[in-house]
């Protein structure tokens, strides 16, 4: 990660310990509570009360979209439900088998275990890992060579909640593992509005209507970037408003942070228009375009193009990335071949 990525006002990731605690306290804790995701919502309901009702415990689930969407969130609310205790950890933080063995032998019958970027496991965490999933069992190797020995330890049954960006890099074995599959979408402004409300109670914050709207529509579709918004949108209705947060303090405070209307910051508009200037518009691949804009290509994928695309100024070809005529009209270029109207 690089720290124009982090510094990002609209990047999804925690940027400071004040928006990591605030995040927390806003995270709703019952799925009644959760706004949007609805298909989601209304499917976990059902696997949740098949389960309790069977006294069994969930099967492992698997939650993917773009980051910021709320899968911790999820995963919480999973665990609060079923009236089981949630342990937490990521991919990248599971070093060695062992870590990993530690933690599943720790776990009580029941037990959520959260894994953020799935992703990221290696591989020799990964093996430990299928038959915890698949028989609640540890296989341990004593020994080694010829003479080396494994024996089963049996574990808790639990439940596996992994989260990922990108399912598609997922192995195979480990995707097939999971029973519950849930792919988390970008959210509307209308539900963000909602979330924006929710919050601004929380925080005690006085935002309007307008307000709330105003910052629920520049916020790529993503909570965790819309409750950002929020917070930076009080200070400036604080210092040089009167404390309230209305479609036009909103406007402002979005403006002087160069975030756009439609939620894009000047990163999202450089990769257009070098895209447009540098190749034609398209189409382009992946990594010429991370190197002509100084980001990774990954960052790229996993942050700027989901919204991109959701919004239509970007398309996806076999031969590369293309920008569409509504990117082309919002950076203000005309598109070449494409006659004048007026
Ligand atoms: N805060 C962050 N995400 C949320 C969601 N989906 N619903 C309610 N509050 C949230």
């Amino acid at each position: 990660m690089d720290t124009d990525y982090e510094s990002r006002i609209v990047t999804p990731e925690y940027s400071s310990s004040e928006d990591g605690e605030t995040e927390l306290s806003l995270r709703p804790k019952r799925i009644e509570e959760y706004i949007g995701q609805e298909k989601v919502k209304e499917n976990l309901k059902i696997y949740i009360e098949a389960a309790k009702s069977r006294n069994e415990t969930l099967d492992h689930v698997l939650l993917y979209g773009p980051p910021g969407l709320g899968k911790t969130t999820l995963a919480g609310i999973i665990a609060n439900e079923m009236g089981v205790n949630i342990r937490v950890t990521s991919g990248p933080a599971i070093e060695k088998p062992g870590d990993l063995a530690a933690l599943l032998t720790n776990l009580n019958v029941g037990d959520v275990l959260f894994i953020d970027e799935i992703h990221r496991l290696n591989r020799s965490v990964e093996e430990v890992l299928y038959p915890a999933m698949e028989d609640s069992a540890l296989d341990i190797i004593i020994g080694k060579g010829p003479s080396a020995r494994s024996i089963r330890l049996d574990l808790p049954k639990f439940t596996l909640v992994g989260a990922t960006t990108r399912a598609g890099q997922l192995s195979a074995p480990l995707r097939d593992r999971f029973g519950v599959i849930c792919r988390l979408e970008l959210y509307t402004p209308e539900e963000l509005s909602l979330i924006v409300k929710r919050s601004a109670g929380i925080l005690d914050i006085e935002a309007d209507d307008g307000g709330a709207m105003e910052i629920a529509s520049r916020s790529r579709g993503t909570p965790r970037i819309a409750n950002r918004l929020l917070k930076r949108a009080r200070d400036f209705a604080q210092v040089i408003g009167d404390g309230v947060i209305n479609r036009e303090s909103a406007k402002s405070a979005l403006d002087r942070m160069e975030i756009d209307k439609l939620g894009l910051d000047s990163v999202d508009r450089l990769l257009l228009t070098a895209m447009i200037k540098n190749y034609n518009g398209g189409p382009v691949g992946l990594e010429t375009i991370a190197a002509a804009i100084g980001e990774e290509a990954v960052t790229i994928e996993d942050v700027y193009e989901p919204y991109l695309m959701q919004i239509g100024f970007l398309s996806r070809t076999p031969r590369g990335r293309m920008v569409t005529p509504a990117g082309y009209a919002h950076v203000g270029i005309p598109m070449p071949g494409q006659q004048k109207l007026f």
